[in-house]
This record gives C-alpha cells, structure tokens and sequence, in this order.
C-alpha cells in the first residue's frame, strides 16, 4: 500500500486523526490532530516525505512523533520526517534500548511495564501504558475516543511474542493490564493497530469499536496463561522466528 487512502476520522470532538497503511509490511500509520491548536502527534511514521506533505497540507503548526516500540518498520521514516522539520520532538521508552534501539528520539518514558503516565499535547491529554511483550518498551496510548495498540493489540489477535527482545509471558499481561483498563471505557472508542490482519469472519478493517474487539478478539479476553500461549498466532516457524532465535544465543 503506499498511502493513497487517507481515511479522516472524527472519534472525539476535539481530536481528528487521519489514518493511512504505507509500505510493504501494511503499516498503518496515523496522525493525530488536536482540533483546537492544530499541533499532532505523529505514530510510527514509515515514510518521512508522505508524512511532511501531510503535515503541511494540513497546516500543522508542531509534530511530536511517537514511537509504539523501535522495529524497522515502525520507525522508517523518522530520520527522513527529522530532516525535513528540524525542531519534531521524539517519544519512545527506554526500554526499547534493551532490543538495540539507539535513537534518534528526544524524550525517553522510563514508567514500569504495565503502568502509565501522561502526555500532553495542544488541548489533548494521553494515557502512555507500558505494554511489553511483543517488544520491551512498547507503549499503548489511549485518549479522546483512541486506544493506538501498536503491534502489542491487533484488531482480532496480539503481536508476535517470539521476536528479539519479545516475552510472551509480558505480552499475556500487558493483554490483562489492558483488558482492565479497556473495559471501563465507552463501548463506542476505536482501536487503531499498527497492522491489520482478517478477524475470523473474513473482515479486514483498520479499526474497530471497544465492545467488538472486547467481545471478539482471543488475546484479550480474560484467560489463564496456559490458554493464552496455545493461541494459533502466537506459534511461530518462520524465518524471522528463526533470526530472532540466533539473536537471543548471541546476547546469553
Ligand atoms: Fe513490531
């Protein structure tokens, strides 16, 4: 996909966020706008040039981009985004640096796993959950009608436990730290991924309601350990499965 449809989303009157899948690994990549200042806050960006367009065409006056977790695809587009706007404050948890992650960022969360703490941009005000599992330092944001999961909470399943610096005992409590907190926002909320996959009935939306994906989605629901790690998708045999496996060899 190369970010030719731009959806533009309303779920809270004071926040717009505009949503896009860019590159070959389907990133969905998203902008969130506060309504009031015209400042964003930037997830993931895979391609710096698309992103500055964007942020020009909209007349946004500051960008911080966040950063869910440190993988390639994830971050691609940050030096490029950085070159072209100088002064872009950079966000992402310092527990990525346990996976290699060396920067370039601007500001480190260092909040325990399973805890959060508070970003404020323009008249906005987001919960930073540390959900680790898929990566050490990934972080959930949640605010304003928007829960962005990243790679930790796909849209009907989680993120893969087996990469370099992944656990998948983390990711089962960082599902039950989320369950929690997800459970006692309104229903009518949307969950934005950082890739989609077809739900079981064959959909394949890029984002769906609180109350369906609480109601459908195996990872999250609440479960014993001994469940949670005989899901189908969280058994892996492929060749990054393998790459992550020599890695953990060399780091021990
Ligand atoms: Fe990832």
């Amino acid at each position: 996909m190369d970010g030719e449809n731009i959806l533009k989303l309303n779920p809270s009157p004071e926040l717009t966020v505009l949503q896009t899948e860019l590159g070959s690994w389907d990133n969905l990549n998203h902008l969130l706008i506060c309504n009031t200042t015209r400042t964003a806050i930037l997830i993931d960006p895979f391609d710096g040039q698309f992103w500055s367009n964007i942020v020009e065409k909209e007349d946004i006056k500051a960008v911080t981009i966040v950063l869910t977790h440190s993988h390639w695809d994830h971050t691609r587009g940050v030096v490029e985004f950085l070159n072209l706007n100088p002064n872009t404050e950079i966000y992402v948890h310092q527990l990525e640096s346990e996976r290699g992650w060396k920067g370039p960022d601007t500001y480190q969360w260092s909040h325990p796993p399973f805890t959060f703490v508070s970003l404020n941009f323009g008249d906005l005000n987001f919960e930073v959950h540390c959900t680790p599992g898929h990566t050490p330092g990934h972080i959930t944001l949640i605010g304003h009608g928007v829960v962005i999961s990243g790679d930790c909470l796909f849209l009907g399943r989680c993120g893969r436990t087996d990469l370099y610096g992944g656990d998948m005992y983390s990711m089962w409590e960082s599902q039950m730290h989320l369950h929690l907190r997800l459970q006692k926002l309104p229903g009518n909320w949307i969950v934005l991924p950082g890739h989609r996959y077809p739900l079981n009935d064959e959909n394949n939306p890029t984002y769906l309601s609180l109350e369906y994906l609480l109601k459908n989605n195996p990872a999250i629901k609440k479960q014993s350990f001994d469940e949670f790690s005989k899901l189908e998708f969280l058994q892996f045999d492929d060749s990054l499965s393998e790459k992550a496996k020599r890695q953990k060899a060399r780091s021990e």
